[in-house]
């Protein structure tokens, strides 16, 4: 296999690592009911996010890469850093128990699944 292909699908295996860290971190809080925005959530995001920029550029690939489809998942990822910040930030504010509103807290798992979705099924 070209070594170009073969560093595409670490770079894709990288991505899928971060989603594992994102959407792992995100049932462990919502079902254990802590609700909270961890660490290990900001840095699945992390990781998912540069790893698809990696992606976003087209190299170790012979087809055409689908450009709506990469930029649907780039604003899904910024809605989802931005309800981990705006939950997290109103969690601290209120004083309370540091858990994140039920709505965006749920949000934040679907729209990490709606991403693992579209990569998978938008063809
Ligand atoms: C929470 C955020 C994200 C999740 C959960 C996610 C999940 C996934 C999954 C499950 C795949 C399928 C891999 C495969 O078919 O083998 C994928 C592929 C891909 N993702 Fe993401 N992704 C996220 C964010 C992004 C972002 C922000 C970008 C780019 C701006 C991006 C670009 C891509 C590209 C280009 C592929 C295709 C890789 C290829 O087949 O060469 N992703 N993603």
């Amino acid at each position: 296999m070209d070594p170009l292909q073969y560093l595409r699908l670490i770079v894709v295996f990288i991505h899928l690592s971060g989603f594992a860290l994102l959407f792992g971190a995100w049932a462990a809080e919502q079902f254990s009911g802590r609700r909270q925005v961890t660490p290990l959530m900001n840095i699945g995001l992390a990781i998912a996010g540069l790893a698809g920029l990696v992606l976003a550029a087209p190299w170790g690939i012979s087809y055409d890469l689908n450009y709506v489809k990469i930029g649907v998942k780039l604003v899904v990822l910024i809605v989802i850093g931005a309800l981990m910040g705006i939950g997290q930030s109103r969690a601290r504010k209120g004083g309370g128990d540091g858990k994140v509103a039920p709505g965006i807290f749920w949000s934040i798992g679907i729209l990490t699944l709606l991403n693992a979705g579209l990569g998978v099924l938008w063809r």
